[in-house]
Formats: C-alpha cells, sequence, structure tokens
C-alpha cells in the first residue's frame, strides 16, 4: 500500500498546511533535493508535519541506538541523523533500488548510517536473536504488516525506548472518514494494530494527528538506580 504523496501532500492536515510546515524553519540543503527527488520520481516520503515531530521527539530523546524500518530513499533516515548526530543510525530496506539511491544521499551528507538490504521481520528476528536492543525504533513499512511487528518491537526496545509507527491513521480512514470499498483489508488491519497497541502491558501509546498520523509507543519500563525498577501503568 503506496501512497500517492505526489499528487496529494494533505492526507490528514490540509495539503497547504503540510505546505506551509514544509517550508518553515531551517532545513538541510540535501532534505530539500531529497523531496524534489521524491516529487520528480513519485517516491513516497514523511509527510512535512510527521518530519517535524520525528525529528523534535529524536531531538529531544537523543537516543544511543535508532533502528528505521523502510528507508525508502533516506529521507526520515537522515531527518533523524540531522536531529542527533550522535545517535547510531540502522536503516533497514527490502527493496535494494531506494537503497541505492538513499546510500547516495548518505554519502553526499556524509551521514555514517548502518543500511540493511532486508526484509525488516528477517533483521528483527536476528537482532532479538542476538539479544541486541534500540532506543528508538521508527517503522515505515508496509502498513497492512504492522500488527504482525507487534510482540517483536516490544522486545526490542529498550526500557524508556520510543518505538513510532508512520500512516496508521492511513488518511483519517482508520479514524472513520469514508474510504473506497478496496482499502477496506489496509483499514482493518490498522485498527486491530491500534486495538493490540492499547493493551500493551507497561507501554503508553499516543496517536498524533499529524502527517498520515503517527503512533508513538513509550516503553514505560525504567531501570532504577541499582535495579529494575518498572514505572508500572495504573488505571
Ligand atoms: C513509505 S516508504 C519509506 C519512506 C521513508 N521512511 C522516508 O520517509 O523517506 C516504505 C518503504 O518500506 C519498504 N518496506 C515495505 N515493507 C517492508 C518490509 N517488510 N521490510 C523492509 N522494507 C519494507 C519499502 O521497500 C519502501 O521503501
Amino acid at each position: 500500500m503506496e501512497f500517492k504523496r505526489w499528487k496529494n501532500l494533505g492526507e490528514i492536515l490540509p495539503q497547504e498546511v503540510e505546505e506551509f510546515i514544509g517550508s518553515f524553519g531551517k532545513k538541510e540543503e540535501i532534505l530539500i533535493e531529497i523531496e524534489e527527488y521524491a516529487k520528480r520520481e513519485k517516491v513516497p516520503i514523511l509527510l512535512p508535519s510527521s518530519a517535524q515531530l520525528l525529528r523534535l521527539l529524536v531531538s529531544t530523546l537523543k537516543p544511543k541506538k535508532v533502528l528505521e524500518i523502510g528507508t525508502g530513499i533516506g529521507y526520515s533516515t537522515l531527518n533523524i541523523y540531522f536531529a542527533n548526530r550522535s545517535s547510531q543510525v540502522t536503516t533497514v530496506d527490502s527493496n535494494r533500488k531506494r537503497l541505492e539511491v538513499a546510500r547516495s544521499f548518505f554519502k553526499r551528507a556524509e551521514a555514517s548510517i548502518k543500511v540493511v538490504e532486508s526484509d525488516g521481520f528477517d533483521f528483527i528476528r536476528e537482532e532479538l536473536s542476538e539479544g541486541r536492543k534500540y532506543d528508538f525504533i521508527f517503522i515505515d513499512s508496509t502498513k497492512g504488516e504492522y500488527p504482525f511487528f507487534n510482540y517483536k518491537v516490544q522486545a526490542l526496545i529498550e526500557p524508556g525506548g520510543m518505538v513510532v509507527f508512520d500512516n496508521v491513521l492511513f488518511r483519517g480512514y482508520v479514524a472513520g472518514r469514508k474510504y473506497e470499498r478496496r482499502y477496506e483489508r489496509s483499514v482493518a488491519l490498522l485498527r486491530l494494530f491500534l486495538n493490540q497497541v492499547k493493551e500493551y502491558p507497561n507501554f503508553r501509546s499516543y496517536l498524533i494527528g499529524v502527517g498520515d498520523g503517527l503512533l508513538v509507543i513509550e516503553n514505560l519500563v525504567y531501570n532504577g538506580g541499582g535495579g529494575s525498577e518498572p514505572g508500572f501503568l495504573r488505571d
């Protein structure tokens, strides 16, 4: 499921609002080039309001280890990297052609980013079997697959860490906006996913109406001074 972003910037917020947000504030020259490439070559990238929030989260949290599933041509990856250059960023995509483009942008930005060509699920399985964890995970891959990331990301995120999923509101269809019949399955899977996420023990989820809908999941289990002191959720 890929969205025709180059035709319509406004999925939830009106197009002119996204455009205004996109032109607000300072932006690295290479990000503008990637935006132009995406428009020209019809490749989906993060919407401006989502890019801003993602950047704010990373620059505030300063995560040590970041994992991204769904590199595309590297627009979100570079937003993450520029938000905190000392984060170790690993980005995964199964599309070789897009990764080649992303790699060339990373090289030009002199950004040291680990690029992995793999299916996201295979990669996560491998990381879990090696006991590796991340402080921040950004997932922007096939929306219908989100329910299958569920337990895996809970195991992969460090205590106090954060997981962000893009496109969870799917143009507002998930929240009740009218949609065509062909989107029924995707909408149902995203609703299932959001219902599952609400039940994660010791996690708090925030559903943010920017871009195409960002879901921010915070792992509330913190490591206390000498041992682990879980910050359990209380109703
Ligand atoms: C919307 S694009 C990513 C855009 C990118 N995050 C950005 O803002 O520049 C989605 C990407 O996810 C990749 N993808 C989809 N399903 C995947 C999977 N299961 N494993 C790895 N990559 C996947 C696609 O190849 C595609 O490049």
